[in-house]
């Protein structure tokens, strides 16, 4: 069957993606900071690897990496993700915290995709996806605030559009996702969809995925992003 790696599969939205996919029947590779619930991990597929990364400690990353050598990835989600200070007025955002958002939400998924290239060429549908956000569009959401949050997606995007080029020759396809407003830890369980609606139409975006769209920003709620 199948390889799916997945970042912050311990909760919300990376939880059900390990949910989703192990109950297809897929190996799921789940790269985790905090350790799964028990009973969370009890009731993914038979197939669950589970292995330590912490997007803000490179040396997890390059273990991670090391552990994987040699084995074929089909879909690799970097969903690990942060929003911290979102009401914070312009003049408040601070150095510190700009830096941790970029590191986790957009360095760290850029680096690990880097470290992951020879597993993903080896799998068969080389599919790399980047969780997103609407917040990552410009003249689309005209919402107060958020401005760390909102940069780390865009330059998000933009990275996923790089690696699109960088990788067409051997056939990725590199996916951002909008998940759309989702109940999960990151929004106080407030949202539009609940997470496993949200995880299975952007399954249905990956399943339909192929090498011509690679660097696109997609929605799975039937209509553009
Ligand atoms: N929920 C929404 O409406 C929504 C909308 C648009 C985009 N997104 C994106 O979806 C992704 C998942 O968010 P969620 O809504 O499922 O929120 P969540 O339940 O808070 O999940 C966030 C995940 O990221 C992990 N993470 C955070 N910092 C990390 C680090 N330094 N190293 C490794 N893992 C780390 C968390 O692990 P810990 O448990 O260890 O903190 C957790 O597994 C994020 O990228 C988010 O920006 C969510």
């Amino acid at each position: 069957m199948p390889t799916v790696l997945v970042t912050g599969a311990n909760s919300g939205i990376g939880l059900e993606f390990a949910r989703q996919y192990g109950a297809r029947g897929w190996a799921v590779i789940a790269a985790n900071r905090t350790p799964f619930n028990p009973g969370d991990f009890a009731a993914l597929g038979p197939d669950v690897t589970e292995l330590r990364y912490d997007a803000l400690q490179d040396r997890t990353a390059a273990d991670l990496a090391q552990r994987l050598r040699g084995r074929p990835i089909d879909v690799a989600i970097l969903n690990a993700g942060i929003s911290e200070e979102t009401t914070s007025a312009p003049e408040k955002v601070t150095a510190d915290s700009f830096e941790r958002t970029m590191l986790v939400n957009t360095w760290a998924p850029l680096h690990l995709a880097a470290l992951l290239e020879e597993n993903l060429k080896a799998g068969r549908a080389k599919t790399l996806v980047g969780i997103s956000s609407l917040a990552s569009q410009t003249g689309r959401y005209d919402v107060p605030r958020q401005f760390a949050y909102r940069a780390s997606k865009a330059a998000l995007n933009q990275m996923w559009r790089n690696l699109a080029v960088e990788w067409k020759d051997w056939g990725a396809t590199c996916l951002t996702l909008r998940p759309g407003r989702v109940k999960t830890r990151m929004t106080d369980w407030q949202g539009d969809l609940d997470v496993d609606q949200a995880v299975r139409g952007m399954i249905g975006l990956i399943d339909a995925a192929e090498p011509a769209q690679s660097g696109q920003f997609l929605w799975h709620m039937d209509q553009p992003a």
